[in-house]
């Protein structure tokens, strides 16, 4: 298939992608909902979960459950640490009634997703002391206040509800410690901090002044009121985080064919369709009046949580995509490289590789580390090697006359950078993550059934992708001697989700995967200490299932054999998940509880307080082993 063929079958399929995805969810659920017996099934697919524990983990596999509350496996607690509107100020309680920016300002944010573990005093490895940061992806008004669906929230909410979901969402940081084996949050702690879409950040990197930066608001172009769809992210060597801007396109209203450059809103969705309203209480979200406001979204934030004070700096040098996850490995040579998925249908896998060194020993010397350095694109090829495709100007054909006059434009129109060059559409990149023992690097694809089987790759082997799938990527050389920032590495299949007993699913895992343990729809990864993999889904309700975290090992005869352990409540996803550095805690974030109900008063769950007139709530659990040891062993 020529690259031609393929941009033009992308463009329309991409399209409002994102919108798309977060409203199928719901779409899909809405028939299940009613016919499914939210009840818990164990026995049902038990028959091999006897399996023999093949690999390094030690755990009794959980059963399938799917019902209106979570599970662990057996010889776990997993305990409700922090939910949303939970206070995190000293004079901030929760009301679900009065719901308000400002309240919502000083209370844990809607919609946990990306968490890390960020220990406390910085640069120490304790595991019993720490900041807690945590994305807040997108506010759920349909299950957070009564008599609105998904469908007309954007247009019922009350001006207050508008301005209180943009306080919703973004990122939370709050202090926790652990105590005779439970964790607790500290809601006066002076590091807790609110960053959402009304916070003020800094504009960085080559898109910084940019003319396609400047607004009316914003003559000079370097500075941005707010982030949202704060979705997956990482954390840097020196201690900050990345929180990822996953494409903002429908939140903005007016008519994009009365901007002056269409093209470029449609290859990022940006349609008008104003999903939450946001449009009616921000002059500046019209497409039509203030066409360059989109370009000041979509891109990787780095925030600092031990400076509470500290400005959160939009990095432009990392190109502006749906950005999923922004995960960090210091390359052998002390360079820092970045991984970073697009998750849209068919959009492409990013890395960025720092001009600097990380010195470890000076954290100031580090915190412009992001703003130089090359970003590139992969293109797969069937013979198994994978290239990255520098996105620089003036190379590639990234020039002047085919519309990329700099580098700030280059990354302000990263997608269209990445077409011309020839990247690999993929389907839907998530997660993407370097293990800390083996070195190879796991890039997550959640599905794809837009791919028609003439769009079939090697990548991307399977049409009609309902199910998703991982790969495994080698860059030369192993373990700590791997080399990140090299042109080219080797990529395989690393597992094909879906049912093996289903011929049709044409899923893949190694033997002694057990019926609880196959997966569906892979989102979020993360490496506990030992390079153990953890993969969290998005998805599974469409197939009767709940969502949950899995382990499996990456090398050995537990290599791609994943295993149950941890099950949300109906409606949510299991993302995370971060461990402390001892491996003795796993923390989930459990995302859209009850998204599958139609409206507040008929939730198919009131998670996890079951009380009735509070809103089911996303929530941040913490997973101890009973007795103590490491999660997994
Ligand atoms: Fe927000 Fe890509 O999941
Ligand atoms: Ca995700
Ligand atoms: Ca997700």
């Amino acid at each position: 298939m020529g690259d031609g063929m393929t941009r033009n079958l992308k463009n329309s399929d991409s399209y409002g992608g994102i919108i798309a995805k977060r409203l199928s969810r719901r779409a899909a659920l809405m028939g299940l909902a009613s016919t499914a017996a939210l009840t818990a099934v164990p026995g049902l697919l038990s028959k091999s979960a006897q399996a023999a524990a093949r690999g390094s983990l030690r755990f009794a596999e959980l059963e399938r459950v799917y019902d209106q509350t979570h599970h662990v496996a057996d010889g776990y607690d997993a305990s409700i640490l922090i939910r949303w509107g939970d206070p995190i100020a000293p004079d901030a309680a929760f009301d679900p009634a009065a719901v308000t920016a400002e309240s919502q300002s000083k209370q844990f944010g809607y919609n946990c997703d990306f968490l890390a573990y960020m220990p406390l005093p910085a640069g120490s490895a304790n595991s019993e002391h720490g900041l807690l940061c945590v994305n807040n992806e997108y506010p759920g008004p349909h299950v957070m206040w009564p008599g609105m669906t998904e469908d007309d929230a954007g247009a019922k909410a009350t001006e207050e509800q508008v301005r209180a979901m943009q306080a919703s969402w973004g990122h939370s940081i709050v202090e926790i410690r652990k105590a005779d084996g439970l964790w607790s949050y500290v809601q006066n702690s002076e590091y807790n901090r609110r960053i959402s879409g009304l916070t003020e950040m800094a504009i960085s990197g080559p898109a910084v002044g940019h003319p396609l930066m400047k607004t009316s608001a914003d003559p000079t172009g370097t500075k941005v009121v707010g982030t949202g769809y704060n979705c997956a992210g990482g954390t840097t060597p020196w201690g900050t985080i990345l929180t990822c801007e996953e494409g903002l396109s429908d939140t903005f209203g007016g008519d994009p064919a009365k901007a002056p450059d269409q093209k470029l809103l449609e290859r990022y969705g940006y349609d008008g369709s104003d999903y939450y309203g946001m449009a009616r209480v921000d002059e500046r979200r019209h497409l039509d009046k203030e066409p360059n406001e989109p370009n000041r979204f979509d891109w990787v934030v780095e925030i600092d949580p031990y400076r509470p004070g500290s400005v959160p700096v939009k990095r432009t040098a990392l190109g502006r995509f749906a950005h999923e996850g922004a995960t960090t490995v210091v390359n052998k040579d002390g360079r820092v490289v970045v991984y970073m998925g697009d998750d849209d249908y068919f959009e492409y896998l990013y890395r960025f590789v720092t001009k600097g060194t990380f010195n470890p020993n000076d954290r100031a010397a580090n915190m412009n580390l992001l703003d130089e350095g090359e970003l590139s694109v992969a293109r797969f090829d069937a013979s198994g090697d994978v290239h990255w495709l520098p996105l620089v100007h003036g190379q590639n054909g990234l020039t002047a006359e085919n519309g990329f006059a700099d580098q700030g434009e280059v990354v302000i129109k990263a997608r269209l950078a990445a077409d011309h060059v020839g990247a690999t559409p993929m389907d839907r990149p998530e997660d993407f993550e370097a293990s800390p023992v083996n070195g190879r690097v796991y890039a997550v694809m959640t599905k794809n059934a837009k791919r028609k089987p003439e769009q079939v790759d090697a990548a991307n082997p399977r049409a009609e992708n309902k199910t998703g799938h991982i790969l495994e990527l080698s860059p030369p050389g192993e373990g700590k001697d791997a080399d990140h920032a090299a042109a080219a590495y080797k990529w395989e299949v690393f597992l094909l989700g879906g049912d093996p007993d289903k011929p049709g699913d044409a899923a893949k895992y190694n033997a002694g995967v057990t019926a609880n343990g196959w997966i569906v729809t892979p989102d979020n990864i993360a490496f506990d200490p030992r390079g153990r993999l953890w993969i969290g889904t998005d998805g599974a309700n469409d197939f009767g299932m709940a969502d949950g975290i899995y382990g499996t090992d990456t090398d050995g005869e537990g290599r791609a054999v994943p295993r149950l352990f941890f099950a949300c409540p109906t409606g949510a996803e299991a993302c995370g998940p971060a461990f402390t550095p001892d491996g003795q805690t796993m923390f989930v974030s459990v995302q859209h509880p009850a998204e599958d109900s139609e409206t507040l008063e008929m939730v198919t769950t009131r998670w996890p307080d079951f009380v009735a007139n509070v809103p089911p709530r996303p929530s941040i659990v913490a997973i101890v082993k009973k007795g103590g040891g490491e999660i997994g062993s």
